[in-house]
């Protein structure tokens, strides 16, 4: 008996074939069983027989049932197997992330606010690309990015950032975490250890501990990593921010750089550095990259994320050339993961000289919101906090210095004044709990609202 109704959205042939199926796999209808001729059942259901047709071919070529030369269909004998039912569940609403329904200010690290993308210029540069580049565009990227935005991005870290290499040593990803897959592996044969700053990046942490490797975290102290520690340690590769540690904001000064590359070099390992926010320094130029000192030893790599959109889920690593040569043979057969319609007018932007206007710009109005941030928490919370990561990137570190409230107390109180702020799920350290720390990005909110912002965090710390 089969209940077909042309009510329902889904076609007569696809109710039978469904039904079908399942009287198949409930072994209502057993192996060997002959299916009615097309005709007759047709007939007796008052359907069409291409109805019948095309649901008897469906099941044929999903190999339900069997065409017999001048004898009809018949049910496949199929195993029996254990697999439970799947019952369809309805679908779950996604976890609501913010602590309040409504965030009035948002200090949310990572975010931008949409001032600050170059729209119309994208746009354009999308238009073109959609143009000109339509060969390409129905095509695989190859696996290390497109050549001429490599080469862009060459140009541009040799410039800017003392990072000495060529096209064929750099590769474009879809992100920093990308990156630090891409190192875990060519990694994995030279060490089972991997070394990282303590306090340092949730997410770099989570990746080494999820690709197999062991975590050394190594204190830091004035200078950042202590290497003494790292020297004790049995880590072939370290994983360090030098530009702006992060969570605390610290620059990597040079005789700490030196002492570093001097342990990669006595220890033949490698070290990686994420460069993360080189672009924002508020007070002096860019520090230069610690790839620039030891190119044979360090795993370089940046992320437009910050200067451009997370979004646009562009970032860029560049190995020492032994790597790079192993890369590119082990990686023949993949494809780059960054569409091509972001590549494409990315590169034309680094060409064109947008981008070096857009960092210009961008770095007058972060350190509007930087300057302005520091100042309002100066005013406002006096020496009752003390404040780590100034003048660079997009982040503050706050930690209260009697901490009457948890990190976790300070967020939700936070939040429950519709207020969005970060504690230290973002990085991971030994000892954590020690001291209330929050992080504040100021990437999303608007340079006016940081003030009251400000005051109203006072006022729900440490006026109650
Ligand atoms: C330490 C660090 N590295 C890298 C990134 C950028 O990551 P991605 O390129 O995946 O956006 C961030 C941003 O959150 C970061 O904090």
């Amino acid at each position: 008996m089969y209940l077909l109704d042309t009510k329902y959205k889904t076609p007569l042939y696809q109710q039978l074939y469904q039904q079908l199926r399942s009287k198949i796999l409930n072994g209502e209808l057993s192996a060997q069983t002959k299916l009615p001729s097309s005709r007759r059942l047709s007939a007796e259901l008052h359907i069409s027989r291409n109805t019948v047709d095309t649901a008897y071919q469906q099941l044929l070529s999903e190999g339900y049932i069997v065409g017999k030369t001048r004898s009809g269909y018949y049910v496949e004998t199929i195993h029996n197997t254990n697999f439970p039912d799947y019952v369809e569940t309805p679908a779950a609403e996604p976890s609501a992330k913010p602590l309040t329904e409504k965030i009035k200010y948002d200090f949310q690290y990572g975010k931008l606010s949409p001032q600050t993308f170059p729209f119309s210029h994208w746009q354009r540069l999308t238009n073109e690309c959609l143009r000109r580049d339509k060969e390409q565009l129905v095509n695989y990227s190859p696996f290390m990015g497109e050549p001429g935005l490599r080469r862009e991005i060459v140009k541009y870290l040799r410039d800017y950032r003392d990072v000495k290499c060529t096209a064929d040593q750099l590769l474009i990803t879809s992100g920093t975490k990308h990156c630090l897959i891409l190192a875990c592996q060519l990694l994995k044969p030279l060490t089972s250890v991997i070394a990282m700053e303590d306090p340092g990046f949730a997410a770099a942490h989570f990746t080494f501990t999820n690709q197999g490797f062991q975590v050394s975290l190594i204190p830091l102290n004035h200078h950042g990593l202590n290497v003494k520690v790292l020297r004790a340690s049995t880590a072939k590769a370290v994983y360090v921010t030098p530009s702006h540690q992060f969570p605390t904001g610290r620059i990597m000064p040079i005789t700490r750089r030196l002492r570093l590359v001097e342990w990669a070099y006595e220890q033949d390992s490698f070290i990686i550095e994420d460069d993360y926010s080189c672009h924002l320094r508020y007070d002096v130029k860019p520090i230069p990259s610690l790839q620039g000192l030891a190119p044979e030893k360090v795993i370089y790599m940046g992320s437009f994320s910050k200067i451009l959109s997370p979004s646009l889920r562009v970032a860029y690593m560049v190995l020492p050339k032994d790597l790079a040569q192993r890369m590119q043979q082990e990686a023949e057969t993949l494809v780059c993961p960054v569409p091509l319609l972001i590549q494409k007018p990315l590169e034309q932007f680094l060409r064109e000289g947008h981008f070096e206007s857009h960092l210009r710009k961008m770095l007058r109005h972060f350190k509007k919101k930087h300057d302005t941030l520091l100042h309002a928490l100066q005013e406002t919370f006096g020496d009752t906090v003390s404040i780590s990561g100034i003048n660079a990137g997009l982040h503050l570190l706050l930690q209260l210095k009697q901490p009457a409230l948890g990190s976790n107390d300070l967020v939700s109180r936070a939040g429950r004044s519709g207020i969005h702020i970060h504690a230290n799920n973002l990085w991971v350290e030994s000892e954590p709990g020690q001291a209330a720390r929050v992080l504040l990005g100021f990437g999303a909110i608007a340079l006016e609202d940081i003030p009251p912002a400000i005051s109203l965090l006072h006022k729900v710390w440490l006026e109650y």
